[in-house]
């Protein structure tokens, strides 16, 4: 389905005026004049199950323009030979466009790239080495291209050139911090090349100036309010902070970009985080899922899995990275763990197929220099690329790269071999996850498994999708299998180039014994016929507000019909049989369901968040005297502010100063709110303050202070 939506797609692109893609004009969202979803410009912003994405950084890929290498003829910046980690090597968008169809043959549906903005020009001295920001993350000018990366018309030929080739467009965006407070820019931050500010002079505010982190695991405002590695922390609570961040995301969302990749997510607040996701679905919506980093176990990660309820940023699965890597990489973990992992992150995760999963990165040892044994790597890859959630293949892991800690795992790309195993194997499993609604949007169960294989199945409504997975050199037989592949021989999808032979399947669910040999890896997959009731497989964003696009995708949507939010009929702005663009409807906050109806019947529902309106960050501040263990919260009357339910109000609220507390908190511009504060002992107890409700009257946009409250015994 997707498959052919895509070739529509370029049939379009190759026939039609190509002036969006060029200019400032986000491409259209609008469907052509019969409201065919299929007319998209580059298929789905919002929903990326079905694609695989690639993760390049941008200097260490393919070098388009050695005009570019040195920009400023700085010494100590650029290694034409390559070698230096901590240079600058010459990639850039150039280079990255011309590499197109090499992405595209490996079935890549989207690619991130490096935050693409400009970053400390000089090097960054420190004990007498020098290092150079050819990441991306030591940010200068959030408004204008790197100069290493190319020009504003570079970058809009290289969005061109991506999808031309059906490849959407992420780009890293890190709003948590600018460089380092002792650069030669002393943290300073330009709005096109004009001077907004730097630490040591910071006569506006626009930093936190808490100093560098400690390792506190536990401290919320630590990590919130703190600097990361030296990076100056921003002043997020700071209006002109605020507008200068989400100014600087509509400027490369106006460029073309699908989707964001957000930077350091653990390091921000909630509220800003929901801020901002919130006007990027205000515009539209694209793809955001954002980089919470956790290890494993963490005393964070009820935070971090909650964090996509709670923000609508979706996340880099480091839960998924972490056991995997320790069951593929160095073998500390075995495969139970792995379907363990599976189990308790779909019960614990509310969108689980929306998590970003991945098992190399630019912060991580690649995991071939962790595992010698290639058998085992393509169990991983093939791990990776059927389970749940949006795949991400880190540049060069379908070449093999080697790397032992991060930053040597950020190597010059230099082969760009169609031949190897990897990259034919992510090209067929991106193949399949466009043509499988069960990778897309299905559920996940263990059907067979001990410490070295695991045999797991993929399913969405009739279709069926059944991994098998061996990654040591001793063969099993896998006796008692069941599936719900129907009755018939499967052959494997990988054409037996990993061992892979047909699966015998009988009616009543068993299979014939399956031999599984040494790094064998055997695919299955059963697509159910077109028909029967329409079936919702994603909602994405998964909130936003009246007002707000938003897709759905599954299958069997035929016919146009109607789409219900809470009940109520949403307008709809295209529809296809596997998506479904519709606008959210006047409907009470709080979590509703999505529910399409066509000629053929009911879907099943999917949960959508529906907001009070566009969100305004609040800083709230609070006058309270506590008892040791007592935490202060605010709870009122829409659904952002926990809609007068204690377990659902927002908090708790920072005290550096005690008595004085405070929050930042999103709350629905232009609203006229009531609240309360609330106290919660550490044993549970709520003590309402008394009193009348506090009424507050939300500003429709910005970040603003509220009054000083004081307790109201
Ligand atoms: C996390 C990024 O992935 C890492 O590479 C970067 O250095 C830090 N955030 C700071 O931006
Ligand atoms: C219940 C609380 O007890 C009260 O203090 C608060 O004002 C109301 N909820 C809101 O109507
Ligand atoms: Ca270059």
């Amino acid at each position: 389905m997707k498959r052919i939506a895509k070739t529509l797609v370029l049939a379009m692109i190759s026939a039609g005026p190509l002036t969006v893609a060029a200019g400032m004009v986000r491409p259209s969202m609008t469907a052509d004049a019969a409201g065919d979803c299929s007319a998209l410009s580059v298929g789905n912003r919002n929903n990326y199950e079905g694609d695989v994405i690639y993760q390049v950084l941008t200097d260490r890929f393919a070098d388009g323009n050695p005009a570019n290498n040195n920009p400023y003829g700085k010494p100590n910046a650029y290694d034409p030979a390559r070698t230096d980690i901590n240079r600058y090597f010459g990639g850039d968008w150039q280079g990255l466009a011309q590499k197109m169809p090499y992405l595209a043959g490996m079935g890549i549906g989207a690619v991130w790239i490096s935050p693409p903005y400009n970053n400390l020009d000089d090097a960054y001295l420190e004990n007498g080495n020098y290092y150079n920001g050819y990441h991306g993350f030591w940010a200068k000018d959030y408004f204008v291209p790197d100069e290493h990366w190319g020009s504003w018309a570079d970058f809009d030929a290289l969005v061109e050139a991506a999808h031309a080739h059906g490849i959407k467009v992420i780009i890293d965006f890190a709003p948590n911090h600018t460089n380092h407070v002792d650069s030669v820019e002393n943290a300073g931050f330009y709005r096109d090349g004009l001077l907004v500010g730097r630490y040591s002079s910071d006569t506006q505010g626009y930093f936190h100036h808490l100093g560098e982190r400690g390792n506190d695991q536990t401290s919320d405002y630590d990590f919130q309010y703190r600097d990361l590695t030296k990076l100056a922390d921003l002043s997020t609570e700071n209006d002109a902070v605020q507008r200068y961040l989400t100014d600087a995301m509509s400027t490369w969302l106006a460029h073309g970009v699908d989707g964001i990749r957000n930077d350091a997510t653990l390091h921000q607040t909630e509220a800003f985080r929901t801020v901002f996701a919130d006007e990027i679905n205000r515009q539209g919506g694209a793809f955001h899922f954002g980089e919470y980093f956790i290890g494993s176990p963490d005393p964070k990660y009820d935070d971090y899995r909650t964090s996509p309820e709670a923000t609508g940023i979706n996340i880099l699965d480091f839960e998924f990275a972490n056991i995997s890597r320790d069951v593929f990489g160095s073998f500390s973990k075995d495969m139970n763990d792995l379907s363990h992992m599976l189990e308790y992150t779909a019960a614990d995760y509310k969108y689980e197929n929306d998590a970003v999963t991945w098992l190399d990165s630019h912060d991580k040892s690649r995991l071939a220099s962790i595992q010698g044994n290639q058998g085992v790597l393509h169990s991983a890859l093939a791990f990776l690329l059927t389970s749940r959630g949006t795949p991400v293949i880190y540049y060069g892991t379908e070449q093999y790269m080697t790397g032992s800690n991060g930053d040597a795992g950020r190597k010059w790309m230099g082969s760009f071999d169609t031949t190897t195993p990897a990259y034919q194997m992510i090209r067929k499993l991106a193949d399949l996850r466009a043509e499988n609604p069960a990778l897309r949007y299905g559920g996940t169960t263990t059907r067979w498994v001990n410490q070295d294989v695991l045999v797991v199945q993929r399913k969405f409504y009739g279709s069926v999708v059944v991994v098998a997975l061996n990654r040591s050199g001793a063969t099993y037989n896998l006796t008692g299998l069941t599936t719900d592949l129907p009755a018939g021989t499967h052959q494997d999808v990988l054409t037996g180039t990993h061992s892979g032979g047909p699966l015998v399947a009988n009616a009543d669910g068993s299979v014939a014994t399956y031999e599984l040999g040494p790094s064998e890896i055997g695919v299955w997959s059963y697509v159910e016929p077109v028909g029967g009731n329409p079936k919702v497989g994603a909602v994405g964003p998964t909130q936003g507000a009246p007002g707000y696009s938003v897709s759905i995708d599954g299958s069997a949507f035929g016919m146009p019909g109607t789409v219900t939010v809470g009940g109520v009929a949403a307008a709809i702005e295209c529809w296809s049989d596997d998506q479904i663009i519709f606008t959210v409807p006047a409907v009470g906050s709080g979590e509703q369901p999505v529910v399409v109806q066509n000629d053929m019947g009911q879907s099943n529902s999917f949960a959508y968040k529906v907001k009070t309106g566009s969100q305004t960050q609040v800083i709230v501040h609070a006058n309270v005297t506590t008892v040791p263990g007592e935490q202060i919260y605010l709870v009122g009357n829409v659904a952002e502010l926990g809609a007068w339910d204690p377990a659902e109000a927002v908090g708790p609220f920072f005290n550096p100063e005690y008595p004085e507390w405070f929050l930042p908190v999103s709350m629905p511009g232009g609203e006229q709110v009531e609240f309360k504060l609330i106290k919660k002992s550490s044993d549970g107890t709520v003590t309402w303050e008394g009193g009348n409700n506090r009424t507050y009257l939300v500003p429709n946009t910005g970040a603003t202070d509220s009054p000083v409250y004081t307790w109201q015994p």
